[in-house]
C-alpha cells in the first residue's frame, strides 16, 4: 500500500482555507480550486522521468532535460473534478482528458456512473484521476476500477481535502494507487459530507444551489 502525499503547502493551505469560508463565492472558489489544482499538479509531477537532448541556446549549444517516458492523461470525475482541470492542464498542456460522470445517490450515498470517455491509448498513459473531494471514497473507488477495466495501468488520485474513512477504503480498494491529498479532515457527517469540509464543491464550483 503506497503512502499518501499530504501536501501541506503554506500557499495550498492559504487557499484551501479561503476556499472552506462559507462567505467565498462562486467566482472565487472556482479559481481557487484551479489554482489548487495547479499547485497539487506541480508536486504530483515530481517524479516523471527526464532524458537528456542537447539544444542550441544563442549563446553555445547546452545538453539540457525534456520529460520523457510515458505521456499523462487527467480525467476528472464529474462534476467536480472538471475545477481542477484548467490548472492542471496549466502545468501538462500535452496532456490528454478522459472524462467520468459521477454522482452520490443522495439517499444511499453510492455512487453512480453516469457517463465515461478516456483517451483511447489509456493503457500507454499515466493517468491522474481529480476529484476535489474524498467522502465515502466510493465515487473515487469505482471511477479508477472503471479506468482499470479500461486497460490503465498506472494510476494516480489526486483530491484536495480527504476524509480519513475515504482514505481507509481507497487504499484498500486500490493499493497501487498514489493518492495526493490537500488536507485530511475530522470525519464524514450523517450526511457523509467532510467534517469541517466545505460542503459541496459541485454545487460550490458551478453556483448550483
Ligand atoms: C462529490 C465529489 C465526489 C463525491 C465524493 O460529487 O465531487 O465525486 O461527491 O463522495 P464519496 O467519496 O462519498 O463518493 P457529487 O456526487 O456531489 O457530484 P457532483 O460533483 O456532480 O456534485
Ligand atoms: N461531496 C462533496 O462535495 N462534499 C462532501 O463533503 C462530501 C461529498
Amino acid at each position: 500500500m503506497l503512502k499518501p502525499v499530504i501536501m501541506d503547502h503554506p500557499l495550498i493551505q492559504h487557499k484551501l482555507t479561503i476556499m472552506r469560508d462559507k462567505n467565498t463565492g462562486t467566482k472565487e472558489f472556482r479559481e481557487l480550486v484551479g489554482e489548487i489544482g495547479m499547485l497539487m499538479c506541480y508536486e504530483a509531477t515530481r517524479d516523471l522521468p527526464l532524458k537528456e537532448v542537447e539544444i542550441e541556446t544563442p549563446v553555445a549549444v547546452a545538453k539540457t532535460k525534456v520529460i520523457s517516458g510515458r505521456k499523462l492523461a487527467f480525467v476528472p470525475i464529474l462534476r467536480a473534478g472538471l475545477g481542477m482541470v484548467d490548472g492542471v492542464m496549466r502545468m501538462v498542456p500535452a496532456a490528454k482528458i478522459g472524462h467520468i460522470g459521477m454522482y452520490r445517490d443522495p439517499e444511499t450515498h453510492m455512487p453512480v456512473e453516469y457517463y465515461c470517455k478516456l483517451p483511447s491509448d489509456i493503457g500507454e498513459r499515466d493517468v491522474i484521476v481529480l476529484d476535489p473531494m474524498l467522502a465515502t471514497g466510493g465515487s473515487a473507488i469505482d471511477a479508477i476500477a472503471q479506468i482499470k477495466s479500461k486497460g490503465a495501468k498506472s494510476v494516480r488520485f489526486m483530491c484536495i481535502i480527504a476524509a480519513p474513512e475515504g482514505l481507509a477504503a481507497l487504499q484498500e480498494a486500490h493499493p497501487d494507487v498514489q493518492i495526493y491529498i490537500g488536507a485530511v479532515d475530522e470525519k464524514l457527517n450523517e450526511h457523509k459530507y467532510i467534517v469541517p469540509g466545505l460542503g459541496d464543491a459541485g454545487d460550490r464550483i458551478f453556483g448550483t444551489k
